[in-house]
């Protein structure tokens, strides 16, 4: 066991890392601490030895850092939605181009990666068209941070102007219903239409209240409203829903339905720039046929469908491909194919396409070897546009193409979840070999 004193020294802060912490070194150990900014000097108390590290947290603040500013939120530090509100907005961006360089120097053995400038979000504040609030007790709100219990918010300054503060309104909703829901999952479109999810996590009683009741307590224009249990595989499942389980988003030229149980990018603002970026390269050059894999609604297929001379989407979630196939015929598409499968499930339909020009927007956990071994054997395969919310198995994946002669060739960040660590890139590889 450590004295107290020897759990508590003085710290410099190197560096955030992915995951939000910060980086300093004591007598050559990593020490990680939330809630600090570089070059910030801290009187640290470690909360954890791990083999190699340790974790720790702030005592004191004994000099502070030029990156940092007043965060805006008073539940800033308690609530576990937010990482870096203490942080000027223009560092974040840095730190987050930073962060994704280290990944792909470490872990995908790129010397020099060639990273663009990061396209930051055009609002830093109530850019979220969604979120997922936690109700316990009476209380509705987030988990408190690295805990599951739930804090009390009156409001969110990550969330648009319509729902930014719903969460009191929801509080009256609570009165009635019968059984207190585990998690309300409320998303305002663009068009500000709102669809909510009242999820349960185990047995409840039957809820009487209408579309009407729930749009006058909300104060918002909700489209519909569902009743669901929890799914043991993180995804909600559907009971009942009531009024329009769907939606529209007008992204620049495209519009796009979304349903109540579809992805949609999450940052208001960024998604044209996210799209027109992804689109734009498969404009420099003739391609003929575009694979989109993770294809959600469409968001990515139907824009490179209007460049490519046909192009195919993939997708393992129904309600999405539902929606891609809706989203192709009101932009107009008639090229553009969608298949309702696990991308691991699709690998035929891959090989009998043979693209020659590949949009990848995983999950957090990358491709599977297998997906990638099959997609590198393409024998027409020129480009791969590969989309990542994760800068560590985006490396791990770009390592791996980098084996089968598919080299990164450029890297852009989006900023599309500013005052969190969580970052979004697009990595440009072309087929060299
Ligand atoms: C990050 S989202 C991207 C969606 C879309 N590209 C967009 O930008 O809206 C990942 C998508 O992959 C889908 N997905 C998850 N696992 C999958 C799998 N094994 N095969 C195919 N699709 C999968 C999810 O349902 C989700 O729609």
């Amino acid at each position: 066991m450590l004295g107290r004193q020897e759990r508590t020294f003085k710290l410099s802060i190197e560096k955030l890392v992915y995951g939000g912490k910060g980086l300093g070194r004591y007598n050559g150990r990593a020490v990680f601490v939330p809630m600090v900014a570089p070059n910030d000097v801290v009187i640290v108390e470690e909360t954890a030895r791990k083999s190699g590290y340790s974790e720790a947290k702030v005592v004191k603040l004994l000099n502070k850092s030029e990156f940092r500013t007043r965060p805006l939120c008073p539940y800033f530090g308690k609530c576990g939605g937010c990482d870096w509100q203490h942080v000027k907005y223009e560092h974040q961006v840095r730190f987050k181009r930073e962060i994704v360089e280290e990944n792909l120097q470490k872990i995908g053995k790129i010397r020099k990666p060639n990273i663009d400038e990061v396209v930051p979000s055009p609002s830093p504040w109530y850019y979220r068209n969604r979120a997922q609030l936690k109700v316990k007790s009476g209380r509705v709100g987030f988990f408190a941070k690295g805990t599951h219990n739930v804090i009390d918010i009156d409001r969110c300054y990550l969330l648009k102007k319509e729902i930014h503060d719903v969460m009191p309104k929801l509080k009256k909703l609570l009165k009635f219903l019968p059984t207190e829901p585990s998690d309300f999952h409320i998303y305002c479109s663009s068009k500000s239409e709102v669809l909510l999810k009242i999820v349960y996590p185990g047995k409840f009683k039957k809820v009487e209240i209408s579309l009407e009741n729930v749009r006058e307590i909300l104060e918002l224009n909700v489209v519909g409203f569902g009743i669901y249990k929890s799914g043991s595989d993180g995804y909600p499942e559907r009971i009942k829903f009531f009024g329009r389980d769907f939606t529209y988003e007008n992204v620049g030229k495209f519009k796009f339905r979304v349903s109540a149980d579809s992805f949609f990018q999450v940052n208001e603002f960024q998604v044209e720039n996210l799209i027109d970026r992804v689109s734009r390269a498969a404009m420099e050059y003739q391609y003929m046929l575009a694979g989109d894999l993770y294809c959600g609604v469409g968001t990515f297929t139907i824009p490179v469908g209007r460049y490519v001379h046909r192009a195919f989407g993939v997708e393992a979630n129904f309600s999405a491909i539902s929606d891609a196939l809706y989203n192709k015929d009101i932009n107009g598409l008639r090229n553009v194919t969608f298949y309702c499968k696990p991308t691991e499930e699709a690998l035929d339909i891959l090989r009998e396409y043979s693209p020659d020009f590949i949009v990848l927007d995983p999950p957090r956990s990358g491709l599977t070897q297998k997906v990638l071994k099959e997609i590198a054997n393409l024998p027409r395969l020129k480009k791969i546009v590969y989309v990542s919310c994760n800068p560590s198995t985006l490396a791990r994946d770009v390592a791996l193409f980098h084996q089968f002669g598919i080299n990164m060739e450029k890297a852009k960040v989006i900023d599309m979840f500013p005052q969190t660590y969580h970052v979004e890139t697009i990595a440009y590889l072309r087929k060299v070999r």
